[in-house]
């Protein structure tokens, strides 16, 4: 699964609306990346897991929801490299949920906690109680959100630099615990990155500023664009529609998430402001396509599904 060292591929989007505009768009294709590892998720876990070897730990302990990307991920890698995972959930465990159906196939331990104690995971109370029970484990935090991640996410862009040799204007990914964004942002010369925030309820102004001057960048290398949608993992009719007809368009598929809100608030943007007219962009497909599982079965839904591949 990691043995891979090929980039993943950069396709350009043949769409009318788009040439009318003169905007070029690419889109790099994370989610064609090791198998079950897809996405920013492999971007993320790539330094955590050289971390891990080198502080010569067999273990590795992370967090994360019962459908989540990062649970799934772990889960594959720690399974790939024989080291042994455990994932304290969020809630309880359904059995017959896609997700959970996986972790336990590459023997990841489960340990559910309640919600009210999961809010209080990064404390140094709850942190200091996880390393007395697992002494010897490597800690991940939720969704892998880390200078380390960001760093593995960093390598996108001297991929594409590899791979197309004229000025990006504008980058684009799906922003979560915003590492992703971090490390794009960090890493490129020139243009700026946007992310579209696919959870509720934040001051994204306030939330830009505060992320600029911790990781001192200046305040136009990011712009973060609301695309909740209703929530983070709520039902969405709109986006669902999309999803479909993206896929039917490109013969590519789109996770209810975090790529699907991405790519239908991305053609919003770029088909009504001028903003964007002549610019060239990057977009980046973060994968997130075992969610697409997991969404059908927790809503009814139809969504076009996704086979990870063997560990
Ligand atoms: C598929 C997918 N895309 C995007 C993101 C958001 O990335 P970040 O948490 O680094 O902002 C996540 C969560 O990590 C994800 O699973």
């Amino acid at each position: 699964m990691f043995e891979s060292t090929i980039a993943s591929p950069l396709q350009k989007i043949k769409d009318n609306r788009l040439e009318a505009r003169g905007i070029t768009l690419l889109i790099k294709r994370d989610d064609l990346m090791h198998g079950p590892c897809q996405g920013n998720k492999f971007r993320k876990l790539k330094y955590h897991l050289i971390e891990c070897r080198r502080q010569l730990s067999d273990h590795m302990v992370t967090f994360g929801g019962a459908f989540s990307n990062h649970l799934f991920a772990t889960a594959a890698a720690g399974y790939h490299f024989k080291i042994k995972t455990t994932g304290i959930i969020r809630g309880e465990i359904d059995e017959a949920n896609p997700t959970i159906m996986k972790l336990k196939a590459w023997k990841m331990h489960l340990e559910c906690i309640h919600r009210h104690d999961y809010q209080k995971k990064d404390s140094e109370q709850f942190l200091t109680m996880i390393k007395q029970r697992y002494p010897d484990a490597y800690l991940i935090p939720e969704g892998g959100h880390h200078t380390l991640a960001q760093q593995g996410v960093g390598e996108i862009v001297d991929e594409v630099k590899d791979q197309y040799h004229q000025n990006i204007d504008h980058w684009f990914c799906p922003v979560g615990t915003g590492s992703t964004i971090l490390g794009i942002a960090k890493k490129i010369s020139r243009g700026s990155v946007a992310g579209f925030v696919v959870l509720k309820g934040f001051n994204l102004e306030d939330t830009k500023s505060k992320m600029c001057t911790e990781h001192d960048l200046p305040e136009n290398k990011i712009q973060l664009i609301d695309a909740h949608f209703g929530g983070y993992g709520r039902k969405n009719e709109m986006v669902e529609r999309f999803i479909h007809e993206f896929y039917a368009d490109h013969d590519i598929i789109l996770d209810p998430i975090y790529t699907g809100k991405m790519f239908l608030s991305l053609f919003n943007l770029l088909t009504t402001s001028a903003h964007y007219e002549g610019s060239t962009i990057v977009a980046i497909h973060t994968g997130g396509l075992q969610g697409n599982s997991g969404y059908n079965y927790r809503y009814g839904s139809a969504l076009p599904e996704w086979t990870p591949g063997a560990c």
